[in-house]
């Protein structure tokens, strides 16, 4: 017996009955960044593995464990995206869009991948929608990054359910140094550390501040901590951006342990988390990241951003019953045709009415059917009103416009008059 075909583990079909949350939700973003003026970019999905080896780190888990990396025919190392930033810089940089310290705005969505245990709320084919803002260098974008995703929070309904985390990882060269003491300190303690940090003291040190283990974590209180070693720079940075959020009434924590799993941040970085899911509680995150153009071929130039999941995000509105009940109707009316007559005077009628009602969703029945079968299809597409074409109809060129749902009588409309009825009882509606 032949094996059922399957999608790939932590890859999912995202099923008619999801789709409308999701437009939903990509619709609010979409305008919500038009509002703050940012525009859309679009990136392949695969592209050279080196691009994602250079930008997110060699150490980092993303490219030692979880990159779905394969030749192609030519013998080309490629790599399918597990990020949105790497392939958003190699395409400014590409294109010139940086050049002459030109300022983006842009924002990205689509799939990402990464090789990860598939639960609730991480999957293998996850999608973002991300912004990247380059030649911006001051504390005044970081805020506007967090205040538009803040607005956004409350447009969806989810703002009581998010906090956001904040930490500076100051410059390079203040990492630098703070990097050697920890190494120093790590090391007087080895014995005490779990293997993993341990293998992350010789490899990326600073992820050991994320380690959730439990002995290392008890080690950790007492380690330097990277405020101490804060650049000038950075300190008014981060001084700068917290009092703008203040002004904004923002809330937020500080929080000394978030180092973000990608090499490429210098000073910011933020996460807003949720516990309303469980252990994937990151439901967007990001931060400064000035060196990396430079690092990848380019002139210096400042870059900050950050990416949302969008899957946690769905989940989280349905966790908390923010999905606004006027996303589950895709129907606003179902026409009903019985005879060949019928049907024909329908088609044309229906072309009109889209014509004439912007906005209208219609459907019109297909595959015939007894009077009774077309009203359990016009009922099953959630439809507010049937509209109703027999014999009788046809001659005295009228519809029956029947509600499906709560009260009111089956009356006649005249077709010349049906346009302005619908337009007013259901695109408003
Ligand atoms: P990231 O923290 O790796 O950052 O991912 C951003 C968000 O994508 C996470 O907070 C989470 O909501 C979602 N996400 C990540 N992995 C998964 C997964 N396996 N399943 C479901 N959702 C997931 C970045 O990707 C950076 N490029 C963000 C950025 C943009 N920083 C600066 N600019």
């Amino acid at each position: 017996m032949s094996k059922t075909l399957q999608a790939i583990r932590g890859m999912n079909d995202i099923l008619p009955e999801q789709t409308p949350l999701w437009r939903y939700f990509e619709g609010t973003v979409a305008g919500l960044l038009d509002g703050y003026g940012y525009r859309q970019i679009r990136m392949p999905i695969v592209e050279f593995t080196d691009l994602f080896k250079r930008s997110i780190g060699e150490v980092t888990d993303i490219v030692e464990k979880e990159m779905y990396t394969f030749e192609d025919r030519n013998g080309d190392s490629l790599t399918l995206r597990p990020e949105g930033t790497a392939a958003c810089v190699r395409a400014v940089l590409e294109h010139g869009l940086s050049g002459g310290g030109q300022v983006q705005k842009l924002w990205y969505m689509g799939p990402m991948f990464r090789h990860e245990r598939p639960q609730k709320g991480r999957y293998r084919q996850f999608h973002q929608i991300g912004l990247e803002v380059f030649n911006l260098d001051g504390p005044d974008i970081d805020a506007e990054l967090i205040v538009l995703t803040w607005r956004l929070w409350k447009l969806l309904g989810i703002r009581d359910a998010v906090t956001l985390e904040l930490n500076s990882l100051g410059t390079s060269e203040a990492r630098g140094r703070y990097r050697e003491a920890l190494v120093e300190f790590l090391t007087a303690h080895l014995d005490q550390i779990d293997e993993d940090s341990q293998r992350r003291l010789k490899t990326n040190p600073l992820r050991v501040l994320d380690t959730k283990h439990p002995e290392t974590q008890a080690v950790l209180v007492n380690a330097p901590k990277l405020a101490d070693y804060l650049d000038d720079e950075s300190r008014v940075h981060f001084d700068g951006l917290k009092a703008r959020l203040d002004a904004a009434g923002i809330p937020y924590v500080i929080n000394p342990k978030l180092v973000r799993g990608l090499d490429y941040y210098s000073k910011t970085v933020f996460e807003w988390v949720t516990d309303k899911l469980g252990a994937q509680g990151t439901v967007c995150a990001g931060g400064r990241y000035d060196g990396l153009v430079e690092q990848m071929g380019g002139k210096p130039t400042p870059g900050v951003g950050f990416a949302m999941g969008i899957e946690r995000l769905i989940l989280l509105l349905e966790t908390l019953e923010q999905v606004p009940e006027s996303i589950s109707r895709q129907v606003d009316v179902y026409l009903c045709a019985f005879g060949e007559q019928a049907e024909l005077a329908g088609l044309t009628l229906a072309e009109r009415l889209r014509d004439e009602v912007p906005g209208l969703r219609l459907m019109v029945n297909a595959g015939a059917g007894s009077f009774k079968s077309q009203f359990k299809k016009a009922d099953k597409s959630g439809a507010l009103h049937a509209l109703i074409l027999g014999d009788d109809e046809l001659a005295q060129q009228v519809v029956g416009f029947k509600p499906l749902r709560g009260q009111g009588e089956q009356q006649n409309i005249a077709w010349s008059a049906l346009a302005g009825h619908l337009a007013t009882c259901v695109v408003q509606g």
